[in-house]
């Protein structure tokens, strides 16, 4: 549908900003344009996300506010994609009218056909009766619980890894952006069925992708001068393929069904002959892909966390001393009833090996963690809500996600545990919890006061951007990420000429990171800042507060 313009916006976890620039690069492909202005576009489509109740509620009142604009332009075609569409399934459409396409995050391959699809069906409803534009041709791919029943995956071939697989590098990546950040997709799906969580049911069974497709993306994006790469997976550390068992399809070695190693600590004993363990596979990356300065992966689970994975991470200096580990409570009374399969000493217990094998601030490489927290999952007590306080005291996160326990249909605790804790106590606690993370947050920026860092510089901080009059907001390709998957309002949207272009001072702020996350701001002559972005620079830290620190080059 050649000149057709694509208004796409995403909503949710970095899963679903992956999905959506693949899902762009596809429907660039074939001639599909972009565009920043729901009022300019033919399709618009939003990948949504199913995580919380709020996640949800943005989609409805964008839904809604696009029944206007859909009465002005009635062969305007509307999607939604990504997890909301596979949990509601079609009772969002019969809810919301406007609504042609629906696609689950499992379905993506199919999208460009539906769309195709609608937009033709569409286009002859209006011509042939200008009232039969109210009606409308739908159509969904949704996976339902296919996926769950079959034992293997089926024998024509998982076609979801054709959308990886066929990813472009990047025909929706704005000139001048300085994004030179990807992420890579090692699993898909979720098989632990946390009471709470919606996942397991919108994205499927976890399968693993095979080694050489994750070496060969990695490799064609640092081709492309891609320096940052992050491995994306539910449960990265579950990662595991059997070669003796691999299925290949028209040529293609296909996904396998997840089959983690539960050893604990204990390195597989198959590893490196038959399997391809996360470990192996960190090493591999980091000995094939030597451009990419940094390399880290999201989202670690808790039990299962080999000691083989944290010596390839010492022993690999390009690989990034951060984990992002959520143990989600302090409480084990709590974590039994969200199913979680561990304790908190458990959980104690790696973040203490962890950071025995990773914590060297002498070298300027500190182990960062950061987690996830739900307060007021059904029946939390005062007394489980402090064992909570005491993880975060005893962990010191560099920085924590804290959410309010949202029931999902669908889920375990939904149906069965009644969400009894007011919604007034959540955000109390929410609060609570928030200001002590601020505070060992804090802290920790002030206890690298005097340190230096090896960063990668990002480009122009938020606050040099708006010194410069430029407005922090808008992409210029209407898509609402670029290739790393940042969203359009982070700076890599505008570029490093406009910014310095319009400083007149004689230094510019400029941000980096530090391979633990943090991030640093510098001031730079403005006359030497043109190629800074995408170097790794060393600093000297001179202040910290709250999340940022500051420093100056060295
Ligand atoms: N309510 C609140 N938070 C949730 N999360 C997942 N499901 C829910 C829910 N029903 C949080 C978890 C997870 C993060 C991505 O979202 O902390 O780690
Ligand atoms: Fe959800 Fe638990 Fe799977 Fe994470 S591990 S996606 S929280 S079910």
């Amino acid at each position: 549908m050649p000149g057709r313009r694509v208004y796409l916006e995403t909503f949710g976890c970095q899963m679903n900003e992956l999905d959506s620039e693949l899902v762009a690069g596809q429907l660039a492909s074939l001639g599909y344009q972009f565009t920043p202005r729901v009022a300019e576009a033919d399709v618009v489509l939003y990948n949504t996300c199913s995580v919380r109740e709020q996640a949800e509620q943005k989609v409805w009142s964008r839904l809604g506010e696009l029944r206007e604009s859909k009465s002005d332009k009635p062969e305007m075609v509307v999607g939604v994609l990504g997890c909301m569409a596979e949990r509601d399934g079609t009772d969002l459409m019969d809810r919301m009218p406007v609504v042609d396409v629906m696609c689950g995050p499992a379905e993506l391959d199919k999208l460009p056909l539906l769309i195709d699809n609608a937009v033709r069906t569409r286009q002859s409803l209006v011509t042939d009766d200008p009232n039969a534009a109210t009606k409308s041709v739908k159509s969904a791919a949704l996976q339902g619980s296919a996926s769950r029943r079959s034992g293997t995956l089926a024998a024509a071939g998982d076609s979801l890894e054709y959308l990886d697989l066929s990813r472009s590098v990047s025909p929706i990546d704005p000139a001048g952006s300085l994004n030179k950040s990807a992420y890579v997709r090692i699993t898909r799906g979720c098989n632990k069925f946390c009471t709470y969580c919606v996942v397991p049911f919108t994205r499927g069974a976890e399968i693993h992708r095979p080694p050489a497709h994750i070496i060969d993306e990695v490799k064609r994006l640092a081709d492309q001068g891609v320096t940052e790469i992050t491995l994306l997976g539910q449960t990265v550390n579950h990662y595991r393929f059997e070669h003796d068992s691999a299925l290949v399809s028209n040529g293609i070695t296909q996904p396998q069904k997840g089959q983690a190693f539960k050893g604990g600590h204990r390195r597989d004993p198959l590893a490196g002959s038959n399997v391809t363990t996360f470990a192996d596979l960190l090493y591999q990356l980091h000995e094939n892909a030597p451009s990419v300065q940094r390399l880290r992966f999201v989202t670690s689970y808790p039990r299962d966390f080999g000691d083989d994975v944290l010596e390839v991470m010492r022993d690999c200096p390009r690989l990034c001393r951060y984990l992002h580990v959520p143990a989600q409570t302090g409480s084990d009374r709590m974590l039994k009833k969200m199913n979680r399969g561990y304790t908190v000493s458990e959980y104690n217990e790696f973040i203490d090996r962890a950071r025995h094998y990773l914590h060297q601030p002498e070298i300027g490489r500190p182990l960062m963690i950061s987690g996830d927290i739900i307060v007021g999952f059904p029946t939390e007590t005062n007394e489980d809500f402090d064992k909570t306080v005491e993880l975060l005291e005893r962990t010191r996160y560099k920085s924590c996600f804290i959410f309010k326990y949202s029931p999902r249909p669908g889920t375990v605790a939904y149906d069965k545990i009644p969400d009894d804790v007011p919604n007034a106590v959540k955000r109390e606690r929410n609060n609570a919890l928030l200001a002590v993370q601020s505070r060992i947050s804090d802290e920790i920026s002030r206890e690298q006061v005097g340190n230096e860092f090896d960063i990668m510089i990002e480009g122009p901080s938020q606050h040099a951007i708006k010194a410069s009059g430029l407005s922090t907001k808008k992409a210029n390709n209407g898509v609402q990420l670029t290739i790393g998957g940042k969203s359009a309002d982070e700076p890599d949207a505008v570029s490093v000429a406009a910014v310095l272009e319009r400083t007149e001072a004689e230094t510019v702020q400029f941000s980096g990171r530090t391979d633990g996350d943090q991030i640093v701001m510098f001031d730079a002559p403005t006359a030497k800042a043109a190629d800074l972005a995408g170097q790794i620079r060393r600093v000297r830290i001179t202040e910290g507060a709250g999340l940022s620190l500051f420093g100056e080059l060295v």
